[in-house]
């Protein structure tokens, strides 16, 4: 997988293919001290075509007046309300805008918005990797697009944007890997073809292996034995060890991702309205894959153990029931009331297997509950957790990551939702009442000792359709790579 090339130039030093201009909607011209280039904007504005609506390009042949062969004027909205992610929205926009344009893009860094250098190069970086992603790859006969090769920073002021900007190129890079294993079909990504996907990344610190569904067996993993015994492809264990040369601490980050490669609810079986988005189920365990990839890559210098329970929840002879009672790897017995409350059950193993391992803090990633979409939509995850600081940690790096979530609550008397008359719990409430919150509180059950944090990502792990930002198409988004990467490098800094 290649990288898209970055460099950092002072202004007029460059010939790109097009040249990105920043335009708020308090100003009528972008700002360029190019005098030939700055007459023609102003023509533009004064007839009006020019304005800053965030989302908008506007673009320039410039016919030889300027080093850059055209001039796109993006659109970043009021200065109010500039943040990162208008930013971002922006060079999505310019680099769809320049599809048949392709080669060097080039992105003036103005020190007029209330964004660093450092933050706008960010921004600007991820916008155009994120923005061009097609998930159209199994079209036949696709138009192909031109990719961007190259982005140029332009800033008189250089300090650091060189390697903020890399950085967030190959992060970005591994969020579209993880968006492609989301979008692909369910007969093209089983649990063994995502454990062989992710043997691929192995290298020299990044040890990877995968258990069969024997092995999950013996180790009395029986949720998510019982999850993926009725599908033909049967379950795996996806294990990824990430040993820095050096690490900042004693941390062992457990990072545990459902991977459900199909969720058709089993006998709880789920409408046909929309079921063929429940490939992008394992979207959870995609983004923790690919985080670990990245962090090994930039050589963040944390331990990463990363879990990733891997099954198909199908309809068969050997289907798990409602009324069963299962016992999970820790002990704990749980009767099914919903066979569609089947993610909690492979993380409750999954996270056993990463404390057995020897994670000192987890974090698990799931698309978990229908209903914490119809709670956020398609932006904001639910954060839970067992520890104050420990929430507080991955909300912080959240926050500069550009995947947001917002915390919930726990609390012990959410208990008696999942209290089961039989078994030590079970698995879903009859009651259609805080559907997120109960399946965070019994996965706390299995959690272990030491801090735990679970996000849920259903709303904007996987979209029905654009966001109207630099998500402008359906399906995998690769939510959670970017903020456990961000997470990481604080981690070990
Ligand atoms: N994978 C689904 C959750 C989901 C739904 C994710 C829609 C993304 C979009 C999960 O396995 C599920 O089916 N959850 C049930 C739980 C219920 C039975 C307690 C749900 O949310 O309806
Ligand atoms: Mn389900
Ligand atoms: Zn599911």
């Amino acid at each position: 997988m290649e990288d898209v090339e970055i460099e950092v130039s002072a202004p007029g030093e460059i010939e790109p293919d097009a040249l990105a201009l920043p335009l708020t909607e308090e100003d009528s011209t972008p700002r360029s001290n190019d005098a030939q280039l700055g007459s023609r904007l102003r023509r533009l504005a004064d007839d009006g075509e020019l304005r800053g609506e965030l989302g908008k390009t506007v673009v320039l042949h410039t016919d030889g007046g300027s080093s850059a062969r055209r001039v796109v004027v993006a659109g970043v909205g009021k200065r109010a309300d500039m943040d990162a992610d208008a930013i971002r929205t922006a060079a999505s926009a310019v680099v769809r805008r320049l599809r048949d344009v392709g080669g060097t893009l080039a992105w003036l860094l103005d020190d007029s918005l209330p964004l660093s250098f450092d933050e706008q190069a960010r921004a600007v970086v991820e916008g155009a990797v994120l923005g061009g992603y097609s998930p159209a790859r199994w079209k036949t006969e696709e138009q192909p697009s031109k990719p961007i090769g190259k982005i140029v920073l332009v800033a008189a002021e250089q300090n650091g944007v060189a390697e903020t900007a890399t950085r967030a190129a190959r992060v970005g890079k591994w969020v579209n890997w993880a968006r492609d294993l989301a979008n692909s079909p369910p007969n093209e990504l089983t649990p063994a073809d995502l454990a062989t996907r992710t043997a691929e990344l192995g290298a020299e610190r990044l040890q990877v292996t995968a258990l069969e569904p024997s092995q999950i067996d013996e180790l009395g993993m029986g949720a998510l034995s019982a999850v993926g015994r009725a599908s033909a492809n049967g379950p795996r264990l996806i294990v990824l060890r990430y040993e820095p040369a050096e690490a900042k601490s004693d941390l062992v980050v457990g990072l545990v991702g459902k991977a459900i490669t199909f969720d058709a609810g089993g006998i709880s079986l789920k409408p046909a309205l929309k079921m063929y988005d429940m490939k992008g189920d394992m979207a959870g365990g995609a983004a923790v894959i690919a985080a670990t990839a990245a962090i090994a890559e930039l050589e963040l210098q944390v331990r990463i153990l990363t879990v990733v329970a891997a099954a198909e929840n199908l309809v068969s002879g050997t289907s798990f029931r409602p009324g069963d009672i299962l016992q999970a790897a820790n002990g704990k017995t749980i009767e099914i009331t919903n066979t569609d409350a089947e993610g909690r059950l492979v993380l409750a193993d999954a996270m056993w297997y990463a404390r057995r391992e020897g994670a000192t803090h987890l974090l698990d990633v799931a698309t978990l509950t229908g209903a914490m979409e119809v709670a956020l939509g398609d932006l904001y995850a639910g954060l839970f957790a067992n520890d104050d600081s420990w929430r507080d940690e991955i909300l912080a790096a959240a926050q500069a990551s550009g995947d947001h979530p917002w915390p919930f609550p726990l609390h012990r008397r959410y208990r008696r939702y999942v209290d089961s008359a039989y078994a030590d719990l079970k698995n879903s409430s009859e009651l259609r009442q805080g559907s997120p919150v109960l399946a965070a509180e019994f996965l706390r059950e299995f959690a272990g000792e030491g801090p735990w944090a679970h996000i849920d990502m259903a709303g904007p792990g996987f979209l029905e359709r654009s966001r109207g930002d630099y998500y402008t198409q359906r399906g995998g988004t690769g939510y959670g790579v970017r903020l456990i990467v961000e997470l990481a490098q604080r981690l070990g800094a």
